[in-house]
């Protein structure tokens, strides 16, 4: 693994998976691996979870990190070619990112779509400029239209939630107050398909189909109620539409997951990547019950970081 950008950095899901679990039971097992090593997190967006976890895992691995919150901080970045920079950006990508990757050993990036041009959102301009002017590995922590590290911890909270081999795993639709990327629902629908160990089906409203890129293998349905049935992992998030692109197209607020629609499913444990709109997009009495992974996949990002920089670590000595 030299990048981590999307599930085709890796090409066995299932040993990542277990190099996760392992560093959850023993996470000092590879102390000495970044030791002298250094660890960029640039954000051009806010995070909680992906901030922390990922220096957490970094200093697991006896690495140094540091935090540059470049939208707050750092000059505004130009990343078009041949631009003519008279207006706002002061620095060109080509120019900061040669500087940055000497610095680091691995630099890492959050970077946010801007929901106006869906062909230059799915370009993924940004991290594309960072792969090709670091000259180090570069880790996405949510990019324009995926989320890697998030998607890789849901497999490996899935997979310790198991009792039975061929789950039936739902991605449901919510509603929100704004439009919202399709970054998790994209990167989601990608790993499930390529692990290929679930049968896998999407409901959301019309309007809000993904990009077939991503949902390929996966039974797309309007009915959540059908979509619910016999259903072991329900995985609730909301995404503004792909074809009407950003638009948030009708009124769906009774798309809303409460415990009346999940009595069809198979006492379906209830997943979300954080943050939740609560009672918009998951009610209280779902995030607060028993069958709520939530906790335990914020809590996952750690083990996940950590997989994935070891890789990285072990393959670009
Ligand atoms: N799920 C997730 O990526 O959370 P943060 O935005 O807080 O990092």
């Amino acid at each position: 693994m030299r990048n981590f950008i999307s599930v085709n950095d890796t090409n066995n899901i299932d040993a990542l998976v277990e190099k996760a679990l392992r560093y959850k039971a023993d996470p000092f097992s590879d102390l000495q691996l970044g030791a002298n090593k250094k660890i960029g997190l640039l954000f051009l967006n806010p995070s909680l979870r992906t901030r922390i976890s990922t220096q957490v895992a970094a200093k697991n691995l006896g690495m140094e990190t540091i935090v540059f919150n470049v939208d707050k901080e750092g000059w505004a970045l130009e990343f078009a070619e041949g631009a003519i920079m008279n207006g706002t950006t002061v620095e060109h990508i080509k120019d900061a990112a040669p500087v940055l990757g000497s610095y680091f050993d691995i630099l890492c990036i959050r970077t946010f779509p801007g929901l106006k041009d869906r062909a230059e959102d799915y370009a993924e301009t940004v991290i594309n400029q960072f792969i090709k002017f670091a000259g180090v590995p570069v880790v996405s922590l949510e990019s324009a239209t995926l989320h890697p590290l998030q998607s890789l911890t849901d497999i490996i909270t899935i997979k310790e939630q198991l009792v039975k081999p061929r789950p039936k795993i739902v991605l449901s639709w919510a509603p929100h107050i704004k439009p919202l990327p399709q970054c998790v629902a994209n990167s989601f629908s990608q790993w499930i398909n390529a692990w290929g160990e679930a049968d896998f089906v999407i409901t959301n409203p019309e309007g809000y189909n993904l990009s077939e890129a991503y949902t390929q293998n996966a039974l797309v349905t309007h009915d959540q109620q059908a979509a619910l049935k016999d259903a072991d992992f329900v995985y609730v998030k909301n995404w503004s539409s792909f074809e009407d692109y950003a638009a948030m197209p009708g009124d769906h607020t009774n798309w809303m997951l409460t415990n009346e629609k999940l009595k069809v499913s198979n006492n379906a444990k209830i997943m979300h990547c954080l943050p939740v709109r609560r009672n918009v997009e998951l009610a209280d009495e779902l995030l607060d019950g028993p069958d709520s992974l939530v906790s335990q996949q914020g809590a996952n990002r750690v083990w996940a970081a950590q997989a994935v920089l070891s890789e990285i670590l072990q393959n670009n000595q």
